[in-house]
């Protein structure tokens, strides 16, 4: 598994002062875009879950679509996308969460998870954590029962993973 990961982070490209100064953009589309690596990436998400019953897969719009589908499948669980705001046709339920400067808020249909339904949150970046963090209190205002988070890069600097009760694990593949 070792040099999986290794291999994955080399498909991940940094990109210096992307979208504004002093921000390391880590670019995942290189990943994306080489079959392998992909798939390997998404065989790493898959092992620490396995045997635990997932039942529903939810992906953060909408890098974290692009892993918790395949996710899904890996792990023959259903997709749930939580998505941004006014994309879901009603009814939904939102949350909404701080981001560096303003709110920005997420919304799952209401019926999007069953009461208990086994639920695995998915993503590709975990920076400040509230993004995440949005997506569990979105998942249990559904009534699901959280598994756990995994996320492909955790950005360890920005202390996100303090944003998380540590009562569900959250996994992380690669730490910067
Ligand atoms: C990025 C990333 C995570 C979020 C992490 O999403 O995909 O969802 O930021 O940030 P946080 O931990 O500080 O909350 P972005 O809003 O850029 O959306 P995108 O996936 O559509 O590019
Ligand atoms: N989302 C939040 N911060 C990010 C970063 N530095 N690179 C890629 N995606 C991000």
């Amino acid at each position: 598994m070792d040099s999986s990961l290794t291999q994955i982070r080399a498909l991940i490209r940094a990109v210096a002062d992307f979208p504004k100064a002093g921000v390391v953009f880590r670019d995942i589309t290189p990943l994306l875009a080489d079959a392998g690596g992909f798939a390997r990436c998404v065989d790493a998400l898959a092992e620490p879950w396995q045997g635990s019953g997932v039942q529903a897969v939810c992906g953060i719009e909408s890098r974290g679509f692009i892993f918790g589908a395949a996710l899904a499948q890996k792990l023959h669980a259903g997709f749930v996308p939580l998505r941004k705001p006014n994309k879901l046709p009603p009814p939904v339920v939102a949350v909404d969460y701080a981001l560096e400067y303003g709110v920005d808020r997420l919304e799952a249909r209401n019926d999007a998870l069953r009461v208990g339904e086994r639920a695995l949150i998915v993503d590709d970046v975990l920076a400040t954590g509230g993004t995440v963090a949005a997506a569990r209190a979105l998942v249990e205002k559904l009534g699901a029962q959280l598994v756990g988070a995994s996320v492909v890069i955790e950005l360890a600097a920005l202390q996100g993973r303090a944003r998380w009760q540590d009562d569900a694990p959250l996994h992380a593949l690669l730490r910067y």
